[in-house]
């Protein structure tokens, strides 16, 4: 069994397509242990309290300083001892020395097609607004490993969207999540949970 915690940061629609992933069987032998927010009034802890699973908040507002977060927030991620980390709209750099210690063992889901539009400040509708304004006519999302940069870990799998003309950062956004995110995610979590993703010299392998 395959034990994930999920860091949230907002609406949590991605937790939610985890959670109808575990319920209805595309995500097999994983359980959601706890959901950890950054924000208080985060809706993912909604969703994650509706699906009866442990949902806490670890907001750095609540703490003196960035190394006491941290602190707090390895203490609460290690209490569960998680086989995996998913990122799922998780909007806070997670501490070194936790990305250390779980090498390969943190996923997150970018709502692009990296390496376009991801690294420092690109996230949530700012990436999108990005695509339009560079006329890509090809998107996407990515689920990868979290190494120490930012969005520059191994990638796991990638699905291109199609842009339209008429579309809006929100629009884009919202086809980005149907179409690639909440089908590539829980598909990742699944093969991971199966023993089928693999790591070699910094690109990940999948077998049948
Ligand atoms: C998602 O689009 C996710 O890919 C993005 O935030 C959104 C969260 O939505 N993550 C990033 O931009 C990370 N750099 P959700 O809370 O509804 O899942």
């Amino acid at each position: 069994m395959l034990k994930i915690v999920v860091c949230v940061s907002g609406g949590g629609t991605n937790l939610q397509a985890i959670i109808d992933g575990v319920a209805q069987g595309s995500i097999v032998d994983t359980k959601i242990a706890k959901v950890i927010s950054n924000n208080r009034g985060a809706y993912a802890l909604e969703r994650a309290g509706a699906a009866g699973i442990e949902a806490v908040c670890v907001s750095p507002k609540e703490y003196e300083d960035r190394e006491a977060f941290n602190r707090a927030f390895m203490q609460e991620i290690e209490k569960t001892e998680p086989d995996l980390i998913v990122l799922a709209g998780f909007l806070v750099t997670l501490p070194a020395e936790l990305i250390r210690k779980y090498a390969n063992r943190i996923i997150n889901i970018h709502p692009s097609l990296i390496p376009s539009f991801c690294g420092t400040g690109y996230y949530g509708l700012k990436v999108h607004e990005a695509a339009l304004a560079r006329g890509v006519k090809i998107t996407g999302a990515t689920v990868h490993f979290v190494d120490e940069g930012m969005d520059t870990g191994p990638i796991i799998m990638q699905k291109a969207v199609a842009v339209r003309e008429d579309d809006t950062p929100q629009i884009l956004q919202k086809r980005v999540m149907e179409e690639a995110e909440w089908l590539i995610l829980p598909w990742c979590i699944n093969l991971i949970a199966g023993g089928k993703v693999r790591v070699e010299n910094g690109r990940v392998l999948l077998s049948e």
